[in-house]
């Protein structure tokens, strides 16, 4: 939720800025800027829409200079506009700031502000910073970066800034809390501040992922210095970046979705890595090694995420109660956050989040430790703010997932609920040995299935030709093929428009079938297993009411053939493991009707990819 990035050194700013704006893109599309420091002068450019049309806006301008900061913006306080778009200046037009997140207090800072006569010239919250600290800079006559520190004393929020100013064109300021900053050390005494490490990996391996409360001084005489806002000095921790360049890029496909969507064999099988062995009869998340015997001992799991991390956790819950009997509360990480929520000793909450930054997952979590909860967390991205709070966890290594839908992420999210689950019930002893070691086999065939699955794409591809002008759609499940509907429902709405919703199957009988008529498409997960029975009496109801049904079969089905308008079949495999598979012809509908109906699939409309305000 914006993406922030800024450059010092030697070399010229301006295209490290820009490509590395395109690679945050992902964080917010709304506007964009740059400001940059040339031979005394800050030049500043922004522009409402995307990264390019900031480029275009810039191509007859001056564009010179060696320290700069960009900002790509998913716009909270004010419309997305050229006004409110970052960065920000001062009056005097010294200072520039970029910010990602948000300034709680920013109304009472800007009432006092204004009477003391600062003119805004937008509606962002931001702007009460950078005039924050020019008037701390008038009244206590201190360079920016201390100015900087004192402004954040009185600042309540959340917020990843960088500031550079005329007074001082050697020097860059950072700081963070609750948003994400990491610095890039690069080869020629120069510097890398971004969101995430992407628009830094391909200029160094050295980063330094900041805390929060703390804030980067650097300087071109004197390197990066780390201090907290208490002016304590930090000692930098300098860690190695483990990011490919490649995983960054389309590589040949049209959107980075359907990439990520074809990448599922690879990322369930980087998942199982040195965590599961069939052969020898074993699983092993490392990770939570340390915690292993609690979870055992555990009367009650809450899980806590938002969107497609949530419907992860309900298909967790599926399986951590069914194979390990353990109560499971899947939570609303925003809901969660302000009730009083009953944690009791022994409960441990676990966190699942793609980005690893979600503010209301971090708030969740911080609220559960805070009651004493042992608090995990499932993340992909390494070296995220949950990953770090969290007092023990396991990555997800899906590798970067760009495409603002979640896909890659959801089925590795699942892939380690599912060994997490099935270790505790072996250790536990609610699985018994043949049917532990039957499970294991089943799993380290799935991405070979996913792969299968991936093999009908153009078969799913005419179906989505057939459906993409719906206005409504309807998916169905049951069991731990309910999220599945959830998931592709919400894959449906977020990036084709289409309006979808997701239920039980059995439930559709309690009201949703009123929708049902010749033009609404019904997707149903109509596996074999404990429900399919019902699912088949479902979808003649469904027919019965003339609405299409398109439903994923177990491969050589021929029950729901006969009633179906169309049917997308998968390998068969053990009913636990269903929506590893379930889930993947769902993306592919999504994204097929989503690119046919003109949309942008890997940048919808109005959403971000990690979001860091509630
Ligand atoms: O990074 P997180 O997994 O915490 O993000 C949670 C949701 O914001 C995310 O899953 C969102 O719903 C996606 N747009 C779904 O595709």
């Amino acid at each position: 939720m914006c993406g922030i990035v800024a450059y010092i050194g030697k070399k010229e700013a301006y295209p490290i800025l820009i490509k590395g704006l395109q690679r945050l893109e992902y964080r917010g599309y709304d506007s964009a800027g740059v400001a940059l420091l040339s031979n005394g002068e800050l030049n500043l450019y922004k522009k409402q829409g995307k990264v390019a049309n900031l480029v275009d806006f810039a191509s007859d301008k001056n564009t010179t200079g060696q320290i700069g900061i960009a900002h790509t913006r998913w716009a909270t306080h004010g419309e997305p506009n050229d006004k409110n778009a970052h960065p920000h200046s001062s009056s005097n037009g010294n200072l520039a700031i970029i910010h990602n997140g948000i300034i709680e207090n920013y109304d009472v800072l800007k009432e006092e502000l204004i009477s003391r006569g600062y003119v805004f010239k937008s509606d962002t919250d931001t702007e009460v910073l950078v005039h924050l600290i020019d008037d701390i800079q008038k009244k206590e006559g201190v360079w920016f970066g201390e100015a900087l520190r004192i402004a954040l004393l009185s600042v309540t929020g959340a917020y990843a800034i960088v500031v550079i100013s005329k007074d001082k064109p050697d020097t860059i300021v950072a700081a963070r809390k609750s948003s994400p900053l990491v610095i890039g050390i690069g080869k020629e005494n120069d510097f890398y501040l971004a969101s995430d490490a992407t628009p830094i990996v391909e200029y160094t391996d050295q980063v330094v992922y900041m805390n929060d409360e703390e804030i980067a001084v650097i300087d071109l005489k004197d390197g990066m210095k780390l201090w907290n806002i208490q002016d304590e000095e930090k000692t930098p921790y300098v860690q190695h970046l483990e990011l490919q360049l490649e995983a960054l890029e389309k590589g040949g496909y049209e959107h980075f979705m359907l990439k990520e969507i074809h990448e599922q064999p690879r990322s369930i099988n980087d998942c199982f890595r040195g965590r599961l062995n069939a052969t020898e009869g074993w699983v092993e998340l490392g990770g939570i090694k340390d915690y292993e015997q609690q979870l055992i001992n555990a009367n009650r799991v809450v899980m806590v995420a938002c969107g497609t991390s949530w419907h992860a956790c309900l298909v967790g819950e599926y399986l951590f109660e069914d194979l390990a009997r353990i109560n499971v509360e899947v939570e609303y990480a925003s809901e969660f956050r302000y009730r009083n929520p009953i944690i009791n000793e022994g409960d441990i909450v676990i966190a699942v989040s793609q980005s690893g930054e979600t503010a209301d997952t971090m708030a969740a979590l911080e609220l559960a430790k805070s009651k004493g909860a042992i608090i995990l967390g499932i993340c992909n991205v390494v070296g995220s703010s949950i990953s770090r709070i969290t007092h023990a966890g396991s990555y997800t290594h899906a590798g970067p997932e760009i495409g603002v839908a979640s896909t890659k992420a959801f089925t590795a999210q699942v892939t380690v609920l599912t060994l997490m689950a099935l270790s505790i019930a072996h250790k536990k002893g609610t699985m018994n040995e043949t049917k532990f070691r039957t499970m294991l086999a089943e799993l380290e065939l799935i991405p070979d299935k996913v792969k299968k699955v991936l093999e009908n794409n153009a078969h799913i591809e005419r179906i989505a030709a057939e459906y993409k002008d719906a206005t409504n759609a309807l998916y169905l499940g049951r069991g731990s093929s309910f999220p599945v509907a959830l998931e592709g429902a919400l894959k449906l709405k977020e990036i084709s428009y289409i309006h979808a919703e997701g239920y039980p199957a059995a439930e559709m009988k309690h009201g949703p079938i009123a929708l049902i008529d010749e033009a609404m498409p019904v997707f149903v997960v109509a596996t074999k297993g404990t429900s399919y029975e019902k699912v088949v009496s479902n979808i003649q109801e469904v027919k019965a009411r003339k609405g299409k049904i398109i439903a994923i079969v177990t491969e050589g089905d021929e029950q729901v053939k006969l009633m179906a308008d169309h049917i997308i079949e998968i390998p068969d495999t053990d009913e636990h493991l269903v929506p590893l598979l379930a889930t993947v012809p769902f993306q592919l509908l999504s994204y097929h009707m989503a690119v046919m109906r003109g949309c942008n699939v890997d940048q919808p409309r109005n959403l971000a990819k990690s979001v860091t305000v509630e």
